[in-house]
């Protein structure tokens, strides 16, 4: 990676010695600037998710992590495995070059608005020109990441239309749907616990809403499985938009619009070490094509699959996960439901009741010398992320996804 633009010492100075004023007025600056971007860019309300605006989970994400990126202006390659990982999720959600000024822009106006007459020219300036190296090293990554997206056999840019071939119920709240390419063409392989995005086009719907899905099935089956839980509203929280449309309304035979897949939470080939993986939920999606992926192409590897879920009521994919472990003499399945239903107790269904702690994974586990994958709810992920810190599992034998914007587990 090279900056395409070199900045002064005085500019580097000024940015490094503003970066904790800006931070300290983040939530204000952040408020401003899409206040204003939206007001003069309404379109790209069909980009941003409109959940998290309201509450103000990814517009933190984004203004602080130009911050952060900012106080490394001197030495950017340091925050390139970090720019990877968003430039993702932007080359899913089909981000544009074109799309970083005026980012740039309503950031510098909102910085300036904010901090009124504490923002002289020298700050603008320098923050206009430390956006502009930023944002360099955004857009040359994630061309890249276009490029080999196209590249790829089978692959595509930007989105393709994908043909729901089945929709299945797997349980009250999760539903499949098997997508196969409405060109007929062959589809690009993908790496176990990555993720596509659609784009909703819904009637009555001002603008297009996109998510993002992990792949729940293995690559090289000529479809891409995936599984979503709906998200009903409840007293005053309105119900989730795409996956309610995708429940209520998507019917086998209509057509979605879809992007390659991408994501960075993949199983490490690198390491030798058995895997343990653990999901909440619909956590599960990445994990069963990990789980089914290990079977199929590592049959040698001990693996340890532990899914919680509410009950049986709520849990998806058991039997289909239940056939896969006995396919092989490596794999360890534990089942934890919070609350059995009568019949889950009568047929002992699971293996343990409640949460999962610290002292019931040792007593599964056994081994902490091993590579951990999870996903799921933030507070489940919260609690497995600091059962394995107080374990002593290395920083980089631990490996998760959030279904949201990414947050921080140790607050
Ligand atoms: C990498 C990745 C992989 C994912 N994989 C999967 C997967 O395999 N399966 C899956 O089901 N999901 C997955 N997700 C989550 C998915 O992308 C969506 O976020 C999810 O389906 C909810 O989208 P929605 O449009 O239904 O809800 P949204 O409309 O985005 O709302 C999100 C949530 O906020 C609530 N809400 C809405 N408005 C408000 C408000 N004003 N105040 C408070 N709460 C509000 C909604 O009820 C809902 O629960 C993944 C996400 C990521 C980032
Ligand atoms: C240097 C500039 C930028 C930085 C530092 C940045 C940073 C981020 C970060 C940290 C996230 C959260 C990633 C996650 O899900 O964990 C994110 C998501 C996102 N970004 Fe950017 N971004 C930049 C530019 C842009 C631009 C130019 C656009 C398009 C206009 C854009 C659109 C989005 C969208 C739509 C999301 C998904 C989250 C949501 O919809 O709420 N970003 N970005």
């Amino acid at each position: 990676m090279t900056a395409t633009k070199t900045l002064s010492q005085e500019t580097i100075d000024i940015i490094k010695s503003t970066v904790p004023v800006l931070a300290k007025h983040g939530e204000a600056i952040t408020k401003r600037f899409y206040q204003m971007m939206f007001t003069n860019h309404p379109e790209l309300l069909n980009i941003f998710n409109h959940a998290n605006q309201k509450q103000g989970r990814q517009p933190k994400a984004l203004a602080n992590s130009v911050y952060a990126a900012a106080a490394y202006i001197d030495n950017l390659e340091a925050i390139i495995p970090v720019v990877r990982q968003i430039a993702h999720k932007h080359r899913s959600l089909n981000v544009k070059a074109e799309h970083y000024p005026i980012v740039g822009k309503h950031l510098l106006l909102a910085i300036k608005d904010v901090l009124g007459d504490a923002a002289t020219d020298d700050i603008i300036n320098a923050w206009a020109e430390a956006y502009e190296v930023i944002a360099d090293v955004f857009i040359s990554v994630e061309r890249e990441m276009y490029e080999e997206a196209e590249r790829k056999a089978g692959g595509w840019k930007e989105f393709r239309k994908f043909t729901v071939a089945k929709k299945e119920q797997e349980s009250d709240v999760i539903t499949s749907f098997y997508l196969r390419p409405t060109d007929g063409e062959e589809i690009s392989d993908f790496l176990p616990g990555q993720y596509i995005s659609i784009k909703a086009v819904i009637d009555g719907e001002e603008y297009t809403h996109i998510r993002q899905y992990s792949l729940s099935d293995v690559a090289k089956k000529g479809y891409y499985r995936i599984s979503v839980k709906r998200e009903d509203g409840r007293d005053d929280i309105p119900a989730g938009i795409v996956s309610t449309y995708l429940h209520h309304d998507v019917n086998e035979g209509d057509i979605l619009e879809v992007t390659a897949p991408a994501g960075e939470f993949v199983l490490n080939t690198e390491s030798d070490r058995p895997v343990v993986l653990l999901s909440g939920g619909v956590g599960q999606t990445p994990m069963i094509s990990m789980l089914k992926t290990l079977v199929d192409s590592a049959p040698e590897k001990q693996v340890t699959y532990i899914h919680a879920a509410i009950n049986s009521k709520y849990h998806a994919l058991g039997e289909e996960v239940t056939a896969v472990v006995s396919e092989s003499n490596n794999v360890d399945y534990y089942v934890v439901y919070e609350q059995p239903t009568d019949e889950d107790r009568s047929m002992q269904n699971y293996q343990k009741e409640g949460y999962i702690d610290l002292d019931w994974l040792k007593s599964v586990v056994k081994n902490n010398d091993a590579e951990f994958y999870f996903c799921g709810p933030v507070p489940f992920m919260k609690v497995i992320n600091q059962s394995l810190k107080e374990w002593g599992v290395p920083q980089e034998q631990i490996h998760f996804e959030f279904f949201g914007p990414a947050g921080d587990l140790d607050k």
